[in-house]
């Protein structure tokens, strides 16, 4: 029986309390400690201990946080902004509104703490526009968070003001891309700009911004009171600190777990219940529909940045979406694709095409007419998307595509054979 690291919970710890969202739990729970520790230190000396726990971005790519926060200017001729990334639209991933939802002041507390390290003094958190329940209740935790003093003018006698705007989207899967949602912020459609600039030098309003995701500035406010060496103790070496692992599918108890990262699949399960059913495992995704998928070859894979990549796929956003033996892989690559083809914004031909013409090809797999030619053509058009495209959602469409088959072409390859075994003419009787 394997067992997981005791440390945890750390960003969870107070969502099965009592009106867990309101201030007042949350600064009987140590709420807002933090904040006072960052405003009587130099921004500089918030951005180092950031540095030295190792906190790397939980929006998918794992950028070292503290560095990212490096990048902006250190002179304030023009604004700065933090622009918290909260649009969680890849497929699978359920971590960041459930946790603005049970402890929306962790994030208020950590939007006070990286825009004072980043001199900046408005930070927008773009929330995705169908969760409007968490809208809602982000605006009910800015309001009493104004209300006590920590955001507004002259916060605690420091001389820091700091204003929250809470953004609706519309609701786009590509306004998770952080450049297309500043262009969606500003009130564009989003797209994603050419890079460079990055966001540091010209990104909201041609200003000095970062974005971060939701669970990264979440994790701040611990990191400012148990400091970098005991964030350390958690993970591993290079994927320090906790993490929020959603689970989903066909688990008995699917949710989010957290745990240290470094945690495999095989201690997640065991977390959640085991397989619905007893069914057994047949594939899953490490994070998210954008990371080439795993089989029961992986239970024992490390899920952090390492481990992942080392074993052919990527940590994403920790979104584990497990399958059971009931599903057909050619099926849930063609629903996955037709996602990415519906979100696809249409800036880029390898992307808007490719994605189009692997639609095509895999529903005409999955209703019984594809060829076994299909399989080479659907990696060629993989070929000519990854890696050409403008943005990550292209190389993101292709992750199921390639992995599936990698690990699967079997089953593509029975869906061919047995198109051929229907189209077959019966022989006519005495022919040569
Ligand atoms: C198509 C696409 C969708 C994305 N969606 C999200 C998202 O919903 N939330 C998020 O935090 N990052 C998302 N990202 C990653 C962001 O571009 C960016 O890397 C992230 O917000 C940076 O925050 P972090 O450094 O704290 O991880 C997405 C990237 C792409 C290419
Ligand atoms: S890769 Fe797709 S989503 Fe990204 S810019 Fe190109 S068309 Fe748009």
């Amino acid at each position: 029986m394997t067992t997981v690291d005791p440390v945890t919970p750390v960003l969870t710890k107070r969502w099965l309390s009592p009106r867990s969202w309101s201030i007042q739990t949350y600064e009987q729970l140590e709420g807002y400690t933090a904040v006072r520790k960052a405003l009587a230190v130099t921004p500089e000396q918030v951005v180092q201990v950031v540095k030295d726990s190792g906190l790397r971005g939980r929006g998918g790519a794992g950028f070292p946080s503290g560095l990212k926060w490096s990048f902006m200017p250190p002179n304030e001729d023009k604004p700065h902004y933090l622009v918290i990334n909260a649009d969680e639209g890849e497929p699978g991933t359920c971590k960041d509104i459930p946790l603005m939802m049970a402890d929306p002041h962790s994030l208020i507390e950590g939007c006070i703490i990286a825009s004072y390290a980043m001199r900046s003094h408005h930070c927008f958190i773009y929330v995705r526009g169908e969760a409007l329940h968490c809208i809602r209740r982000l605006n009910q935790a800015v309001a009493e968070a104004k209300a006590a003093g920590y955001l507004g003018t002259n916060v605690f006698g420091s001389g820091f003001d700091i204003e929250i705007t809470v953004h609706a989207g519309a609701g786009a899967y590509i306004c998770g891309e952080e450049t297309a949602l500043l262009d969606s912020l500003e009130g564009r459609r989003g797209q994603p700009r050419l890079k460079p600039p990055f966001p540091a030098a010209a990104g909201l309003y041609a200003a000095p911004t970062t974005v971060n995701n939701v669970e990264t500035i979440a994790s701040v406010p611990y990191i400012i009171n148990g400091g970098s060496d005991w964030f350390r103790k958690m993970g591993t070496e290079k994927s320090p600190g906790p993490k929020i692992y959603s689970i989903s599918g066909h688990v008995e108890k699917p949710g989010q777990y957290e745990a240290p990262l470094g945690t495999t699949l095989r201690q997640l399960l065991e977390m959640a219940g085991g397989m619905k059913d007893g069914i057994p495992l047949k594939f899953w995704t490490p994070g998210g529909s954008s990371t080439p998928m795993f089989t029961t070859e992986h239970l024992d894979v490390a899920l952090d940045f390492e481990g992942a990549a080392a074993a052919g796929s990527m940590l994403g956003t920790t979104a584990v979406q497990v399958f059971n033996e009931t599903v057909s892989v050619p099926w849930a690559v063609m629903k996955w694709t037709q996602f990415y083809k519906h979100e696809s914004c249409g800036k880029c031909t390898p992307c808007r095409e490719g994605t189009y013409w692997l639609v095509q090809i895999l529903e005409r797999m999955v209703a019984g007419n594809g060829t076994e030619e299909d399989i080479d053509t659907l990696l060629d058009v993989c070929d000519n998307v990854i890696g050409r495209s403008f943005c990550a959602l292209g190389d993101g469409a292709v992750s199921p595509i390639q992995s599936g088959i990698k690990y699967f072409r079997d089953e593509f390859l029975a869906l061919c054979q047995r198109n051929r075994e229907k189209n077959r003419k019966p022989a006519l009787a005495g022919a040569n």
